[in-house]
């Protein structure tokens, strides 16, 4: 009478420790697959590579990316003084949500340099509002957010091309808002704004 709940006890132990084994098991063998790690080295093929290089006519889907302007910010190695695409209402306010989420912890919500980051000791960059930076082309400032620049780290994999390029407009919008005369406002806003 006393030995069944021990025996069952010794079953459920022993299918806990089968349980394990198997489980870690199955770890370390996933683990510890030989599989190539890509572009390694093999002694496999002739040519040393592990990886094969793509059938001669292969076609590129949706990752050709042959719109220079668009994905480089650049002709021929300079940076465009255009955009790419038409500059709406809609792309501003698309740069302005993507700048205040991506670069006003560094650079402030306007510009200026003067980030929560850089408040908490981060290295400050330039305020956008400098002579060098007001007369930067539009290519100028997608080649920084593309490409990095010093301290400031690579965007390319976190902001898709279409919204570094509303992010530029935002900023040279930026750097108009900041630098406007009572002139440059159009007439019919004059009135709104003398009412305030
Ligand atoms: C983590 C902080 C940080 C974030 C976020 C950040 N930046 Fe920067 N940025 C910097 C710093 C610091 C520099 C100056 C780097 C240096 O001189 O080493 C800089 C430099 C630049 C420059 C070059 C300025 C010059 O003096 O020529 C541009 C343009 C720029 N950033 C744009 C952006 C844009 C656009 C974003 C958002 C997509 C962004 N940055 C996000 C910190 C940041």
């Amino acid at each position: 009478m006393q030995l069944k709940p021990q025996l069952s006890k010794l079953f459920k132990f022993c299918a806990l420790v089968c349980l394990l084994f198997v489980m870690t098991g199955c770890r370390f063998n996933m683990r510890d697959q030989p599989r190539y790690e890509a572009l390694e080295g093999s002694a496999f093929f002739e040519d040393g590579r592990a990886s094969r290089q793509m059938i001669e006519d292969t076609v590129a889907r949706d990752n050709l990316r042959t719109d220079e302007h668009f994905y480089t910010g650049q002709i021929d190695g300079v940076p465009v003084e255009t955009f790419p695409f038409p500059v709406t209402k809609e792309v501003l306010t698309r740069g302005q949500q993507r700048f205040d989420i991506f670069c006003a912890p560094c650079h402030g919500r306007i510009g200026d340099g003067n980030g929560m980051i850089v408040q908490r000791g981060f290295k400050q960059p330039f305020s956008f509002h400098i002579d060098r930076l007001r007369d930067a082309s539009p290519g100028y400032f997608y080649g920084a957010i593309t490409n990095g620049f010093g301290a400031m780290p690579i965007y390319a994999t976190r902001i898709p091309p279409e919204d570094r390029w509303a992010i530029v407009a935002y900023i040279k919008a930026l750097q108009l808002s900041q630098n406007a005369a009572l002139a440059d406002v159009p007439e019919t806003e004059l009135e709104n704004l003398e009412n305030q």
